[in-house]
């Protein structure tokens, strides 16, 4: 049977990686988190005191990373792999969120993280989030969407997540962390978030889980 790439690329905690791995599952497709690659590679800086506005430091301890995910049968999901370690828990901390933008702005650090995604993209059968998947990372993929969904749903669902982990968190902290990141990943040099021409805008705000996977079905049906 034809395969196919999907490509979901939009803002900050709009429910792209809940529709890609629903997706993904649907189809029985591999699923891959852009997102979670940026912030392992921001989780290895911050451990590891490297100033990221130091090229040399950026390439020296490139070399030293090496990522990639592995499917756990338990959690059902695909988890981030860090030089051999589980980060998947600790790269949605606070910390990361707060310096991953800025780290996802260096030339090299996404070109370091696009030609391991374009390989994993090699074999199509795969559904990948992020922000730049349909402009940059695979702009010839057969179906592309662009998630969106008003500022507070938005922020509510990312607080209640958040909250789980941190009942300190509050709202306001997690509404300027979300605006922060739009900003500095639609403003960008290299690759800034944007609509590819091709893309489906689906705008979630009103929608059920159920609703919106049953949409970008019948957009992958239309492909296939
Ligand atoms: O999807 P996320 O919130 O986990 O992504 C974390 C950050 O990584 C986000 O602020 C921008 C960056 N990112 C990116 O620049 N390009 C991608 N393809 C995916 C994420």
């Amino acid at each position: 049977m034809k395969k196919i790439i999907v490509t979901i690329d939009g803002w900050s905690s709009c429910g792209k990686s809940t529709i890609a791995k629903q997706l993904a599952k649907s189809l029985g497709y591999v699923y891959i988190d852009s997102g979670a690659m940026y912030r392992a590679i921001t989780l290895y800086f911050l451990r590891n005191h490297i100033d990221w506005t130091d090229p040399a430091a950026v390439e020296e301890a490139l070399h030293h990373i090496n990522l990639h995910f592995v499917y756990n049968t338990k959690s059902m999901n695909s988890e981030m792999y860090l030089n051999e370690e589980n980060v998947e828990y600790m790269i949605r901390d606070m910390v990361v969120a707060e310096k991953v933008s800025e780290v996802a702005t260096i030339a090299m650090v996404r070109t370091f993280a696009v030609a391991q995604q374009q390989k994993m993209g090699a074999e199509k059968g795969i559904v990948m989030d992020g922000r730049d998947i349909g402009t940059t990372v695979f702009p010839d993929a057969a179906l592309k969407i662009f998630m969106t969904a008003d500022i507070m749903t938005r922020v509510e669902r990312r607080f209640k997540e958040m909250y789980e982990k941190n009942p300190n968190i509050t709202l306001d902290e997690v509404k300027s962390n979300l605006e922060m990141r739009d900003y500095i990943d639609s403003n960008r040099e290299v690759s800034p978030l944007r609509m590819a021409e091709d893309a489906i805008l689906l705008d979630n705000t009103k929608l059920t889980m159920e609703e919106q996977l049953d949409i970008a079905l019948k957009l992958v049906a239309k492909k296939l």
